[in-house]
């Protein structure tokens, strides 16, 4: 049975307050359904991005709860440590998590993030040992990641291909046509790719089943605890 990463995105949502309740919410769902822990998902690796300001809580909650849920950032400073008003650095991202979302197509939209710069992210990523997960929307950017990842020596990376026509609009991608952007990247670089773009608990089963498909990145449906859980399972 191959791994799957079935990854939450919050994007730019939830109060602390908020996240101390999802995260109740999914681990009652999770124990009502048998489980001792969260530890029932043994081929899943369920990994949840909230914005920085929930990492505490949520870093605390998870070792209360014996959850083996992971967390992951959805952005990374370009910089160490220094005069870098407004960044986080991956220093202090390794005190919380081991993944970092890198690139998104919104940070690139709306932040004006450059391949130049999502480079040097990927390679802070490197430095401070946090797992990558590479956000991809076209030929181009995935032609640069291509180039970057063979000057690299990182060790475990996540490809996720969104298509931006499928982001937050209730219209994903087609299976296949996911599944063959997936076999293209992988024949370059063997990594886990994921899809992202209108995942939800009806249609994750039809990418997870493609062959090059390797787990999820979800946004809106990730908001509330029970249909994420329902991703999960149905996965
Ligand atoms: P969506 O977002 O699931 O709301 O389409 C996916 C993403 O942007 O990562």
């Amino acid at each position: 049975m191959k791994k799957l990463f079935i990854i939450a995105n919050w994007k730019s949502n939830k109060t602390e307050v908020e996240a101390k309740n999802w995260l109740q919410q999914f681990t009652i769902y999770n124990l009502s359904r048998g489980a001792r822990s969260t530890g029932q998902f043994t081929n899943k690796e369920i990994v949840v991005c909230p914005p920085f300001t929930q990492l505490s809580i949520l870093k605390s909650l998870i070792i209360n709860h014996k959850s083996n849920i992971k967390l992951g950032t959805q952005d990374i400073s370009p910089f160490d440590a220094g005069s870098y008003t407004g960044e986080v650095n991956g220093e202090q991202i390794k005190e919380f998590t081991d993944y970092a979302i890198i690139g998104h197509s919104e940070r690139r939209k709306y932040f004006r993030e450059t391949d130049e710069l999502i480079n040097k992210k990927i390679e802070m990523a490197e430095k401070y040992g946090l797992t990558p997960i590479i956000c991809v929307s076209d030929q181009s950017q995935i032609s640069n990641l291509k180039s970057q990842i063979h000057s690299l020596n990182l060790k475990t990376l996540i490809v996720a291909y969104e298509p931006l026509f499928a982001i937050g609009s209730g219209n994903p991608d087609t299976p296949n046509s996911a599944n063959e952007v997936a076999g293209e990247i992988k024949k370059e670089i063997n990594v886990p790719v994921l899809y992202g773009g209108s995942v939800n608990s009806q249609n994750v089963n039809s990418f997870t089943q493609m062959e090059n498909i390797d787990g999820v990145l979800v946004g809106k449906s990730s908001l509330d605890p029970e249909e994420f859980f329902k991703i999960i399972e149905n996965a």
